[in-house]
């Protein structure tokens, strides 16, 4: 198989809106600590670059679920790979996700999460392709909505691969 890319937003595009949903974060939680929840591993990149333009003050923490094998099709089963290290109990917590798709993974974390008692509990993600959605997830900042396209970069990957490409690229697989 023989792999392409093509870029479908390029990283000035992507950086230009991860400043105005960090602009749009610190008015919203003005006076108070935000506590960011990045998903490993795809949310890395947007949650570093989200966080260092914000401008209140943030705690971080990781965790690790799997809803994927290695190709481009969903499972459908979410599996705990890594716990978060600390509680969340009256914490202001927004979990920061790379991509929602069918809303599997998110529909499962958030009631997870939501059961620890957090003050409040929002949703944050860079990438979200609405018509692949089968369980309803509510988001509160949300970069681009995109088509139904499996992308790669900013995070994002393809079999482990791929996720240090600076833009959001489309992968396309070709007989070779
Ligand atoms: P969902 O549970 O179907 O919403 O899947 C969400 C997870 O699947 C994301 O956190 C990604 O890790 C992965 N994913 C979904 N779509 C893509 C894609 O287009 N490229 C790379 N990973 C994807
Ligand atoms: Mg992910």
């Amino acid at each position: 198989m023989k792999e392409t890319t093509r870029i479908l937003i390029p990283q000035d595009k992507v950086e230009e809106r991860i400043q105005q949903l960090a602009d749009e974060i610190s008015r919203d939680y003005e006076g108070k600590v935000v506590h960011l929840v990045g998903i490993l591993k795809g949310s890395v990149f947007f949650v570093c670059e989200l966080a260092k333009r914000l401008t209140i003050p943030v705690t971080m923490d990781f965790m690790s679920v799997s809803s994927y094998g290695s190709g481009t099709k969903s499972s459908g089963i979410v599996k705990l790979i890594k716990d978060l290290d600390e509680p969340l109990e009256g914490r202001e917590v927004i979990v920061v996700e790379d991509i929602i798709d069918s809303g599997r993974t998110l529909s499962y974390l958030l009631k997870n999460l939501s059961n620890r008692r957090p003050a409040s509990i929002r949703l944050c993600t860079l990438l979200d392709k609405p018509d692949r959605r089968e369980c309803e997830v509510d988001v509160d900042y949300q970069g681009f909505q995109i088509p139904d396209e499996f992308v790669i970069g900013y995070g994002l990957d393809y079999d482990q691969r791929y996720r240090n490409l600076p833009y959001i690229g489309v992968l396309a697989l070709s007989e070779e």
